[in-house]
């Protein structure tokens, strides 16, 4: 972010968001907020809330939130830089100095031709793979059963065997060795000066890539990013990718990107794990197939894929990895709102093998499992249903996956489950904690994150972590005394750091677009809308009341920890310990009659 940042409150303070957001989606005040449907997910009741106040939209369906910026960025699909020009623009605001900025343009110029190396690598190793120095990758493509036009639908190519064929030729084309090693087309190794021994060596450039069949990483919007060399034998390591570069983060795209871009109107999205999945099963016909690039799915691809379609299927391999990728697969998934289904393909074969060996028949045969099918599904294989013990436990784990679920849902399973472990209905629907036609609690996503939660679990911990979080809340509107709380009363890291923040004097939407990680900047957001309440006392009364639960609570605490500890003390010990519990006494006396 190279803007000033006095520049930016200023834009931040004209651009008012209600009425920038207003021009994308319909808005009606209701309380403090203003709300209307929500453009990041299809919905038909308004749960997006837009807090003119606080500068902030939030999304309590799906956790989109952020600042004004965050808002044009990911609706018109802007990186920053973009965003920040197209809110300039329509408020009339002229750019500062930045634009003069010599280092921004080197970088931005820089990208453009890294992108342009990028495609003109991808070129050459496409039209290799129909040359005698291509054969062998061509014959060992052709041997996995590729097709002609799949191969070139996909751009497929291949790295011959010479130490330097590429980067000789992007030479010729004007690319310096520095440019193409940033891009991690070649590798340099530096001179070395004689030895007794050696003779001096001069630095050499060779390819990254050699002997190998490429698959190019694209983009949504074309641009070539990287590259996947696999080996054409037993050669590790079997896969060769390219590594982070400037313009390559494997953690923010998919494979087959670009493909999936094109195709409209996909009722899901088919999620692999390698590129020959990916290239195999558009082969046999399955549209919208993408695969991560050799990680386990983030929760910046689970958004990217929201993008492209309103379900995800996990199709991993059979293998156990696979099947415990799965489970991590569902939690991102459902923390960022995407609905998914699992296909699990037997025998352990991987999607590829599958629909080579059973077709694309049996593909489209598999059964989509629902997140809670695949987890029961996953406890059965734990427990030895054929003993009493076994089925008891089975179905308590299963019970606390059912308790989430809508009645309508639940009862599919309820029923399996019924059939599994031999216990009546009623009992399952009091283990699930619910007594029979009783409404469910209702199945949300906003429910989801929590879960990820561990420290959640526990009861305590989660009232103090709510007293924080409204003390944010409340501290972030300004209009606090400044010695209202301390650094000390909050223990949450996150909160600890916007506490100093804010008493430094950022704003709420600064605060927010400061968050790096969507997910935290969801959080972030969602706290920081305006508090319950205008009224300057109340909120402050309201303040106190929680930084004084919490100092009593964690004191107490503290005095419980000594007390438990004495027994281990050596004497002298022992008495260092009475007297600092004796201090933490008075200090609870002194907030109980403050309370007074
Ligand atoms: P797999 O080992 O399952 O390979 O790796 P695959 O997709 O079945 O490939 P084939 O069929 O043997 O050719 C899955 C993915 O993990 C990454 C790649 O993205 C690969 O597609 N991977 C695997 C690597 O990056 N490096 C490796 O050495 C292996
Ligand atoms: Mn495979």
């Amino acid at each position: 972010m190279r803007f000033p940042p006095s520049w930016l409150d200023e834009l931040r303070a004209r651009a008012d968001i209600v009425q920038i957001i207003g021009q994308y989606v319909q808005l009606k005040k209701n309380g403090r907020k203003h709300w209307g449907l929500c453009p990041f997910h299809g919905e038909k009741t308004a749960s997006f809330s837009v807090d003119q106040e606080q500068q902030l939209y939030y999304c309590f369906g799906c956790k989109a939130g952020g600042s004004v910026i965050q808002f044009v960025m990911d609706y018109e699909r802007l990186e920053f830089q973009d965003a920040v020009k197209h809110l300039a623009d329509q408020l009339h605001m002229p750019l500062p100095q930045m634009e003069d900025d010599p280092d921004y343009q080197r970088r931005r110029t820089q990208r453009d031709r890294l992108l342009e190396a990028n495609k003109e690598a991808a070129r050459f190793f496409h039209q290799t793979l129909f040359t005698p120095a291509g054969s062998n990758a061509l014959d060992y493509l052709k041997r996995r059963g590729l097709t002609d036009s799949v191969i070139r639908k996909f751009g497929l190519g291949a790295a011959p065997n010479g130490w330097d064929t590429l980067t000789k030729h992007m030479q010729e084309k004007g690319y310096t060795v520095e440019e193409l090693k940033l891009v991690g087309l070649t590798v340099i190794k530096e001179a070395e000066p004689a030895t007794e021994t050696t003779p001096a060596k001069p630095r050499r450039a060779f390819d990254m890539f050699r002997n190998r069949a490429i698959f190019p990483i694209i983009d949504q919007y074309g641009n070539v990013l990287a590259f996947g060399g696999r080996a054409l034998g037993d050669v590790q390591p079997k896969y060769l990718n390219t590594s982070d570069t400037p313009v390559f983060n494997k953690r923010l795209g998919v494979y087959a990107a670009n493909l999936l871009r094109k195709e409209r109107h996909l009722p899901r999205v088919v999620l692999v794990e390698g590129y020959m999945d990916v290239v195999s099963l558009t082969q046999f016909g399955v549209s919208g197939v993408c695969a991560t690039l050799g990680t386990a799915l983030t929760p910046e691809q689970a958004k990217l894929l929201k993008r492209f379609a309103p379900a995800v299927y996990l199709a991993y391999d059979g293998d156990s990895a696979g099947q415990h990728a799965i489970l991590r697969g569902l939690d991102i998934l459902e923390a960022e709102g995407v609905p998914a289904r699992v296909l699990d393909f037997p025998d352990g074969l991987d999607p590829d093998e599958f629909i080579r060996r059973d077709g694309k028949e049996a593909f489209d045969g598999l059964p989509a499992l629902t997140p809670e099918s695949y987890r029961m599904r996953r406890l059965r294989t734990e427990h030895d249903l054929s003993t009493q013990e076994g089925r008891t436990e089975y179905a308590k784990a299963c019970a606390a996956i059912l308790r989430k679920l809508d009645p309508v849902d639940r009862e599919n399973h309820l029923q399996e489950l019924m059939v599994h472990t031999g216990f009546t209905r009623d009992v399952l629907l009091e283990q699930i904690g619910i007594s029979a036609g009783q409404p469910a609690a209702p199945q949300t996503a906003l429910q989801a994150p929590a879960r990820l939660n561990p420290r959640r679990n526990s009861p305590a911990a989660s009232d103090e972590a709510r007293d924080e979080e409204l003390l944010i809340s409340i501290i972030s509107t300004g209009r606090m005394p400044d010695d209202l709380a301390k650094e000390d009363d909050f223990h949450d890291p996150l909160l600890r750091s916007l506490y100093i923040e804010l008493l430094g004097g950022a704003s709420p939407a600064s605060l927010v677009e400061m968050q790096q990680d969507e997910a935290v900047r969801a959080r972030v957001s969602k706290l920081l809308l305006s508090p319950p309440g205008d009224d300057q006392d109340q909120l402050i009364r309201m303040a106190r009341e929680c930084l004084d639960r919490n100092r009593l609570k964690r004191t107490q605490a503290q005095i419980n920890e000594i007390m438990r500890s004495l027994a281990s003390l050596s004497s002298s010990e022992k008495a260092q310990a009475l007297i600092r519990a004796k201090e933490l006494t008075d200090y609870m006396k002194e907030l109980k009659s403050a309370k007074q």
